[in-house]
């Protein structure tokens, strides 16, 4: 495994970049690289304090480069267009242009679908789907009538492809955040305008762990089991292909999802289970199969 730092020094300047939910878990660290690498960020979520305190951090770790970007950290629901519109306004006239919009914020918590009120099917889905689209159209808009060529990339989940039960409201806006990235990947690609996203398998945050994971799960669940690779997901991995996919090095790659997860998804494969046969067991099952096999030979002679 390898975290460090994959773009040459220097590879996004230049570059500003807006990150929805900036000041927390994935979305910070996937910050802290794009302003090593030159590119200036707006963070932005529901919380300032949050917000400005991840804002203080960034611009002074100790290994900050001394070309490194800039940050600014604007308070903004994803729901709520007005300020939204707010955000790229002071993106703009902070740092002049916007090249490219991560859209990481959301919400989400484990359930059993019947227990859940209308309100927290809604608060999911306002926030993971309504708050894509909104950011998505507001940039999109500015790119569009101002000739800019611009990026956008999507934190979506593997279960927006598979389904999953108990994240149900979660599974079904990142599934039509996903279909909107194919679908205006396909219309805004003339005008130069780029929409992908990544699928991360489980990367520790705290804001994921208290919801996904909680007490008495966390005790009893180990999501490494599961996990081919047999670990979770290290930040600087994810930081390393976000940037890449909101870099221009990956300028022909649009419409396309990128998944992270050390194998989980494919556990699904029908005879994966088979990993919990010994190997005195693996014996066995091969004398029984060979055995059944010469009793055919002989039926068929
Ligand atoms: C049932 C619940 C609930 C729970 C909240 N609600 N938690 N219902 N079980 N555990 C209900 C509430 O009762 C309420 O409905 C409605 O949801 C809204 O809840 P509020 O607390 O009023 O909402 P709000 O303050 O806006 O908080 C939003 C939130 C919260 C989504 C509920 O968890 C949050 O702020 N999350 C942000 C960060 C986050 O979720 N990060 C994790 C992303 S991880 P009623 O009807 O009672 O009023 C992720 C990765 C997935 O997405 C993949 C991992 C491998
Ligand atoms: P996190 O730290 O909880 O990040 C979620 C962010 O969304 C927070 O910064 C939060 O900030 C912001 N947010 C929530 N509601 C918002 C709203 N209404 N308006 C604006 N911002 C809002 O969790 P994370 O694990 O880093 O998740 C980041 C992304 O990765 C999410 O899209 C998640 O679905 C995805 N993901 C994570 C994992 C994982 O294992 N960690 C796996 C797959 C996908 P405020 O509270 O300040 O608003």
């Amino acid at each position: 495994m390898n975290t460090s730092g994959m773009l040459r020094d220097g590879a996004m300047r230049g570059k500003t970049i807006i990150v929805t939910g900036g000041g927390t878990g994935l979305g910070k660290s996937i910050t802290r690289y794009l302003l090593q690498l030159g590119a200036n960020v707006t963070i932005c979520s529901r919380r300032q304090a949050v917000l400005d305190e991840t804002a203080r951090e960034l611009m002074s770790e100790p290994d900050r480069p001394a070309d490194a970007g800039e940050v600014l950290a604007i308070q903004c629901d994803v729901r709520n267009p007005a300020e939204i519109e707010q955000v790229i306004s002071q993106t703009i006239e902070k740092f002049g242009k916007i090249d490219g919009l991560l859209n990481n914020s959301a919400g989400n918590f484990i359930s059993p679908t019947e227990r859940l009120s209308y309100k927290a099917f809604d608060t999911i889905v306002d926030i993971v789907l309504r708050g894509t689209y909104y950011f998505t159209l507001a940039v999109g808009k500015y790119w569009i009538e101002n000739s800019i060529p611009g990026v956008v990339l999507n934190i979506s989940t593997t279960y927006a492809s598979t389904g999953s039960g108990y994240v149900v409201p979660s599974a079904v806006a990142k599934g039509g955040a996903l279909i909107m990235t194919k679908s205006l990947a396909a219309e805004w690609g003339k005008y130069g305008i780029r929409l992908n996203a990544i699928a991360p398998g489980p990367f520790p945050t705290k804001g994921a762990w208290d919801r996904l994971f909680p007490e008495p799960l966390a005790s009893v669940m180990d999501p490494t089991k599961r996990i081919p690779l047999k670990r979770v997901g290290e930040h600087g991995e994810l930081a390393n292909l976000a940037a890449y996919l909101l870099s221009d090095y990956s300028g022909f790659i649009t419409g396309e999802t990128v998944t992270i997860d050390g194998g989980e998804v494919l556990a699904a494969g029908e005879f994966n289970h088979l990993e919990q046969v010994s190997s005195e067991q693996w014996d066995m099952i091969e004398q029984s199969i060979k055995q059944a096999n010469r009793a055919s030979k002989k039926e068929g002679q």
